[in-house]
């Protein structure tokens, strides 16, 4: 896979296996962790949410004193990865990272295999991630308003990129879709990596990703930037108009938590969480999450009950939403 920015090209090639041994420094207690864990990402490697888990991995394999694996289970918007963690052994070994998706999947999935609230444990959020609407280099239009008529001009031949019904930019296409009315033509992929890809050889026309994946590519000026997501622009992006601004009814914001399989033993949890706590915390981390407009939750957020609540709440959000769209994955 190729990997766009300096930025990606780092943590593709230097975290893919993070190897920190350090004995006596466990942050659990009892026995584990014992032996290297496998913390599993729903989407391709390039993409955001596979630049979150690197990100953490490396200090919270420092902090747990063993090596974490990352692996990119892609497939189904990412319910591919999170049914594998849900079968896996409660034992700790085994940890997904999921976002938003998880929340949006027991309503566009009837026939999801496990149950988000059930079939998991908790360990406590990590980011919460604006999102940027961007068009292709070559692509036409050069502003929100222009986009929203063009693709109602063009509807039959513009093409927008997502990562599977399930992901993030899959939400947030459908919102654009409810705000304007258009029905758009969807070019899905294993993650926004190779999506982004994509968009940046002008093979597909537009998409909206998570800020961790595309501030690099709009402050070098290799996309074309539309709208963030947000109420307020980013400071991170101060030039980028929100949609608001554009006319255009849509707000979204990407959370990420960790997980592992319902029925891990609480010390477990409990280590994985302080590891979490201190990953956060770690200036590297912040400043670079900070950096692409997506800072650490606060401590107080990065707990299992925060993340419990807010997927409870998340799930009651997006049910109607996604149910008045008509949306669902068969
Ligand atoms: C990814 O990591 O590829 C994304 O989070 C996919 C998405 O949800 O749009």
């Amino acid at each position: 896979m190729r990997y766009r920015n300096s930025r990606r090209r780092t943590f593709g090639a230097s975290i893919a296996t993070v190897a920190l041994v350090l004995a006596g420094c466990q942050a659990g207690g009892g026995d584990y962790p014992a032996q290297e864990i496998t913390f599993v990402v729903p989407f391709s490697a390039g993409g955001p949410t596979d630049l979150v888990t690197r990100l953490i991995a490396g200090p919270m394999a420092e902090e747990l004193g063993v090596e974490i694996i990352v692996q990119n289970v892609e497939g189904a918007g990412g319910t591919v990865a999170a049914e594998q963690v849900a079968n896996a052994e409660a034992d700790g070994y085994t940890v997904l990272m999921h976002h938003i998706g998880m929340s949006t999947a027991p309503t566009l999935y009837p026939n999801l295999a496990y149950q988000p609230l059930e079939d998991f444990e908790m360990i406590g959020l990590v980011t919460e991630v604006p999102m940027t609407i961007i068009g292709s280099p070559e692509f036409e239009p050069n502003t929100l308003e222009e986009l929203i008529a063009y693709v109602t001009d063009n509807l039959d031949t513009v093409t927008y990129a997502n990562a599977g019904i399930g992901a993030a930019s899959q939400l947030c296409g459908l919102l654009f879709e409810t705000a304007t009315g258009l029905d758009l033509t969807e070019v899905p992929y294993e993650g926004t990596g190779p999506a982004m890809d994509d968009l940046l050889g002008n093979q597909v026309d537009f998409m909206c990703d998570q800020t961790t994946s595309t501030t690099d590519d709009i402050l070098a000026g290799a996309v074309k930037p539309y709208a963030v997501t947000t109420a307020e622009r980013l400071e991170t992006l101060p030039d980028i108009p929100t949609t608001e601004e554009g006319g255009l009814d849509l707000l979204v914001t990407v959370w990420h938590g960790l997980y592992v399989p319902a029925d891990t033993p609480q010390e477990v949890v409990d280590a994985l969480n302080a590891a979490l706590v201190a990953a956060l915390q770690d200036e590297d981390v912040a400043t670079e999450l900070t950096e692409l407009g997506a800072p650490p939750v606060t401590e107080d957020r990065a707990t299992p009950d925060a993340h419990r609540s807010l997927l409870e709440d998340q799930i009651e959000l997006w049910r109607p939403i996604i149910e008045d769209a008509g949306v669902t994955a068969g």
